[in-house]
């Protein structure tokens, strides 16, 4: 029998015992041995809760517990979760984390405590919630050299474009109903201004570079400038807007990451990933694109992709599952340099001066629109671009990447 402490009984912590409850028959078998919730460590007790019994108040009794083997770190946070998971690593304890911001930010560090101490650091649910990504990436793809990664990662603003393409509204009036409906945060920020994808694709760059890829030098922006316009101009293009996370790899050491929105085709697979979804788009230089689609947030589907990684490490007691994730930073490269193709919203009164100041594609209009119109843009260097907009100054409404 495995004995294992959950840390943090709220949603993906109780949803990590549900998981091990309901499903014990198979995760036993695939265990190859029993697994016991022996601890739940929380603030809090749990009165009339099954597993009440279980809960105490005092992290020492699960690090001093010799029979604890696999903990699973549901606490978030980088202050104490960090400190918990460090000291459990140190004593040769695997840990199972669904906590992004902690794995963003120490992750080579406790990844090389666990293997000092031959044990294992395991974040499945770290990106994507319940879809299998990080396992993919560390096993399945082993003979790829990854060359991008696309992902749609945060089920937040998923949800809220895609209300807005559907029903035209715009991006504060879906928020709050989102709000209401308990699909956003009471504090959105982390979502809609990009943070929590910047920390998953953080991961991902890492896991394909090998290297260590800083979330904090990530350039991040979020969907909040999204408007209902930009989307009825979506449309009439045959495009949709989505919040992508996207990692490049240029070269060895060189990684172009980035966190926006982008105009993308509707025919692209990433178009199609609607409402709370997340999906990731891996591209690899021998099979090409594969696309890896589930339920990206959520109690059970965060603690089943946990629950895999508590299995995980009950097959490989005593053994360190090899993860390239070094401490040594990737070079990011400056996305000043970097050409992109631009849609453009603008005031109507300002077409002849967007048009003489951009190289543009096509120009577009919507029929019943007088107030404003639209272009797509050549490949354009950033900088240039900026520099051209503030220029132009309150005459563009919005501005958008097409991917
Ligand atoms: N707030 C996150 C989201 C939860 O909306 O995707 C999962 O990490």
């Amino acid at each position: 029998m495995v004995q294992v402490a959950v840390l943090g009984y709220g949603t993906v912590g109780s949803g990590v015992v549900e998981v091990i409850e309901k499903n014990k028959d198979m995760v036993n078998k695939k265990a190859g041995q029993e697994l016991n919730v022996k601890y739940i460590l929380d603030l809090k007790d749990f009165p009339g809760d099954p597993y009440e019994s279980k809960v105490i108040h005092d992290f020492d009794q699960i690090v001093n517990d010799d029979d604890v083997a696999i903990v699973c770190e549901t606490m978030g946070g980088v202050g104490v979760a960090y400190q918990f998971t460090k000291a459990l690593l140190e004593k040769g304890k695997s840990v199972c984390t669904s906590n992004k911001e902690l794995v963003a930010k120490h992750g080579p560090e406790l990844l090389q405590t666990a293997k000092a101490h031959h044990c294992n650091y395991l974040f499945e649910a770290s990106v994507g919630g319940g879809i299998p990504i990080i396992r993919p990436l560390n096993y399945s793809l082993t003979a790829e050299r990854i060359e991008a990664i696309n992902g749609i990662l945060n089920g937040t603003t998923n949800y809220i474009l895609t209300k807005m393409e559907k029903e035209g509204a715009d991006f504060d009036s879906v928020l709050k109903e989102a709000q209401e409906k308990g699909y956003a945060e009471r504090n959105p920020e982390a979502d809609v201004e990009g943070h929590d994808a910047c920390r998953k694709i953080a991961i991902l760059s890492s896991l394909m570079t090998g290297m260590n890829v800083d979330s904090e030098k990530i350039y991040t922006e979020g969907i909040t400038k999204v408007t209902a316009a930009d989307f009825v101009y979506a449309k009439a293009a045959g495009k949709s807007i989505k919040l992508l996370a996207r990692s490049k790899a240029l070269g060895e050491e060189e990684v172009l990451a980035m966190v926006a929105p982008f105009m993308l085709d509707k025919e692209h697979p990433l178009a199609m990933v609607n409402d709370v979804f997340n999906a990731v788009f891996v591209t690899g230089n021998m099979l090409g694109d594969s696309m890896y689609y589930g339920r990206g947030a959520g109690k059970l589907p965060t603690a089943s992709a946990v629950v895999s990684d508590v299995v995980d490490c009950a097959r490989h007691l005593g053994k360190v599952i090899m993860c390239f994730w070094e401490e040594k930073d990737a070079k990011l490269a400056d996305l000043d340099n970097v050409e992109s193709r631009y849609f453009l919203r603008a005031k109507a009164s300002a077409r002849a001066a967007v048009e003489a100041a951009f190289d543009c594609e096509e120009v577009l209009t919507v029929p019943g629109r007088t107030e404003d119109f639209a272009v797509f843009t050549k490949p354009v260097k950033e900088r240039d671009f900026a520099a051209k907009c503030e220029e132009l100054g309150s005459a563009v409404e919005s501005r958008i990447r097409l991917f």
